[in-house]
C-alpha cells in the first residue's frame, strides 16, 4: 500500500505520516516513509535525534544520481526506465520506530535550472517501488498542492488530505481534493486533526460534507504532542496519547479498505 499524506502547512501531516508508518511496521508490515517535504523533519518524529536527521542527504541533492538516472544526453529528455532497488538499498536510513526513511529534499536544491530531472526522479521512484502486500510506503508531502500538480501524489494508492477547522486548511484541501480528483485519484479522505471540541468537528463534518470530501476520522487535540515536539522527542512513543492512539487505528482502517480494493479488482 503507498499512502500520501497531504495538507497545508502545519496541519498535522508529519505526525501523522510518522504515526501511520509505525503502525504498518507494528502490524508487521515492511515499511518506507519518504520525506518530501522540502523542510524534511519526518526523522524527528519516527525517533531519530536532530544531527542523525540533518546527516541524511536527500537525493534530489545527489546530482550525480539524478542525472544517471535521467540524463539521456539530450536536454530536456528524460530516461525513466531504471530500478530503484539501489536508491532505497543506498538511501533508506533505519529509525528507531522501525520504518525506513528516505529525504527527497527539495528540487530547489538542485539550483536554477530544470526541476524535470529530480522531480521525475522521485516520481519514478515512487512508481517503480513494488510494493507487496506485506509492505507499505508512507509519503510525507510538501505543504500545500505542488506535489499534486507536478504528478507525485497520483502515484499512491490513497492521498489522505489534512485539514484543522479553521478555514485556510480547509479550503486548500479542497484544492487539493479537486486537483486529484480530476487526475482521476480514487482514494481520496479528508482527515480533520488537531480537534477540540463538537464545535470543531462539526465545522470539519459541513465542509467536507458540503464539497463531497469523503471524511475518514478526527485526530484530537492532545497536549502532550506538543509537549513531545518542545523537547525535540516523539510523541509516536507514548502510547498514552488520544492523537496517537487515533492514528494506530486509521492504519488498521487503511489496512481494511486496501484488502476491500484489493478485492473489488480480482
Ligand atoms: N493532534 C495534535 N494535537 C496537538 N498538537 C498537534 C497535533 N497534530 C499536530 N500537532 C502539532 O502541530 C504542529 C505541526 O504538526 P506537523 O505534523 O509538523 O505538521 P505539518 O507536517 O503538516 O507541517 C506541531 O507542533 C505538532 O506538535
Ligand atoms: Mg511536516
Amino acid at each position: 500500500m503507498k499512502v500520501g499524506v497531504s495538507g497545508k502547512g502545519g496541519v498535522g501531516k508529519t505526525l501523522l505520516a510518522g504515526g501511520l508508518a509505525k503502525g504498518f511496521v507494528d502490524r508487521g508490515l515492511k515499511t518506507i516513509a519518504i520525506d518530501a517535504d522540502s523542510s524534511p523533519n519526518l526523522g524527528l518524529t519516527l525517533g531519530l535525534k536532530a544531527e542523525e536527521t540533518r546527516k541524511i542527504v536527500p537525493i534530489s541533492e545527489n546530482k550525480p544520481l539524478v542525472e544517471s538516472k535521467t540524463s539521456t544526453g539530450y536536454s530536456g529528455v528524460y530516461n525513466l526506465n531504471f530500478s530503484v532497488d539501489d536508491i532505497v538499498k543506498q538511501y533508506a536510513v533505519p529509525t528507531p520506530l522501525g520504518p525506513s526513511l528516505i529525504v527527497m529534499g527539495t528540487v530547489q536544491s538542485m539550483g536554477a535550472g530544470c526541476m524535470c530531472a529530480p522531480t521525475a526522479v522521485i516520481r519514478a521512484l515512487l512508481r517503480h517501488l513494488v510494493v507487496e502486500r506485506d509492505e507499505a510506503v508512507v509519503l510525507d508531502l510538501e505543504a500545500g498542492v505542488e506535489h499534486i500538480g507536478r504528478g507525485t501524489a497520483k502515484q499512491v494508492d490513497v492521498l489522505l488530505i489534512v485539514a484543522d477547522s479553521n478555514l485556510k486548511p480547509l479550503e486548500i484541501a479542497k484544492h487539493i481534493y479537486d486537483m486529484a480528483k480530476a487526475a482521476d485519484m480514487q482514494q481520496l479522505y479528508l482527515v480533520g486533526n488537531r480537534v477540540m471540541n463538537e464545535a470543531q468537528k462539526e465545522a470539519i463534518t459541513n465542509f467536507a460534507e458540503k464539497n463531497g470530501i469523503p471524511l475518514l476520522s478526527f485526530i484530537p487535540f492532545d497536549q502532550k504532542v506538543i509537549e513531545a515536539d518542545m523537547l525535540g522527542e516523539t510523541p509516536l512513543k507514548n502510547k498514552e496519547i488520544e492523537a496517537v492512539k487515533t492514528i494506530d487505528n486509521i492504519c488498521e482502517i487503511l489496512i481494511k479498505k486496501t484488502e476491500q480494493a484489493q478485492g473489488l479488482k480480482k
